[in-house]
């Protein structure tokens, strides 16, 4: 805690420079500033009067911080509801980042929003001399997020899956992820070999990514999502069984060893009042 600075701890308004409606339920704001934000880390968001709520940097460029949501409650049906000019206010970053290496060969796998932080790591990463594969995948095609950004990046290898075949892969990323894994390791393989696998979506996704990547001997680094208040590792709402790791600050990038010792990972998650809630 001590390593966040009290700036960061309070939150600051920032405006609405443009709002981009990237599907009927979801939405992508851009604000005029920057939180200083790496991928993976994420804000919260205060709409007064209504909540507060964690929400993934989707982009920071060291002057305007987007993020991509979905209304599906009372705080992002609110925040859905605000118009370019208006104020919001944002505190963070907060949290752990994905962590690579120049150079790196790596495959993202991305479900919901999770398209956004992950097109966060690419623009990144591609800097830094890696070359990735994007794996985006949704219900259906008009719930896919960020192909066009992530088809936009050079060394970027775009793959897409969608549940009902409407296009791309038929069927689950991970599927995707298993194929791509399987091909790589291929002695005769035109790629290199893929040295990490980054994972951002709903968590029944990425159980089956850390199984996937653990079958192929390739780490793994996995975005995970509980209540979180503070943010900053003070109320415990975030902690989880039985590791005691408190994913506000151990996380939400965590590490597949750490992962697994999560004992609550792809079974249930707790809500404000710590009630348990089965995946
Ligand atoms: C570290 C972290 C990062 C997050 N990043 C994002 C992000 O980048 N974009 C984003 O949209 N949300 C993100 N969330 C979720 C977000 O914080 C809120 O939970 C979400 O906006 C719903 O809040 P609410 O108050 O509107 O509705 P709530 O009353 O909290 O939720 C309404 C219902 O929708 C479900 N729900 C919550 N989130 C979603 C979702 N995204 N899609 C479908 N159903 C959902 C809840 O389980 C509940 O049943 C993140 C959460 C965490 C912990
Ligand atoms: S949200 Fe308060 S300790 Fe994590």
């Amino acid at each position: 805690m001590s390593s966040i600075s009290l700036q960061s701890r309070l939150p600051r308004t920032y405006r609405i420079k443009e709002i981009v409606q990237e599907t009927e339920m979801v939405r992508t704001y851009i604000f005029d500033g920057s939180l200083g934000a790496k991928p993976g880390q994420f804000l919260m968001c205060w709409m007064p009067g209504v909540d507060e709520k964690p929400f993934s940097v989707a982009f920071d460029d060291g002057s305007e911080t987007k993020i991509t949501f979905f209304a599906v409650g009372p705080m992002s049906e609110a925040l859905a509801k605000a118009k370019v000019g208006d104020l919001v206010g944002l505190r963070g970053p907060f949290g752990t980042c994905y962590e690579w290496d120049a150079g790196d060969h790596i495959v993202l796998v991305a479900g919901g929003y999770g398209a956004a932080p992950m097109f966060f790591v690419a623009s990144e990463a591609v800097k830094h001399g890696c070359t990735l594969e994007a794996i985006v995948g949704a219900r259906g095609k008009e719930h896919l997020l960020y192909l066009k950004e992530l088809e936009s990046l050079k060394h970027v290898s775009l793959h897409v899956s969608t549940d009902d075949g409407s296009v791309g892969h038929k069927g689950y990323n991970t599927e995707v992820l298993d194929m791509l894994l399987e091909a790589a390791a291929d002695p005769d393989a035109k790629d290199p070999p893929i040295d990490k696998v980054f994972a951002c979506g709903p968590e029944m996704m990425l159980k089956s990514v850390l199984t996937v990547s653990e079958k192929h001997g390739v780490p793994s680094q996995l975005s995970l999502e509980r209540y979180m208040k503070c943010g900053f590792g003070i109320c415990g709402n975030c902690a989880v069984d039985s590791s005691g790791a408190r994913l506000c600050i151990d996380g939400p990038v965590v590490k597949a060893e750490e992962c697994k010792k999560i004992s609550e990972f792809g079974k249930y998650h707790r809500d404000d009042l710590g009630k348990k809630h089965e995946f």
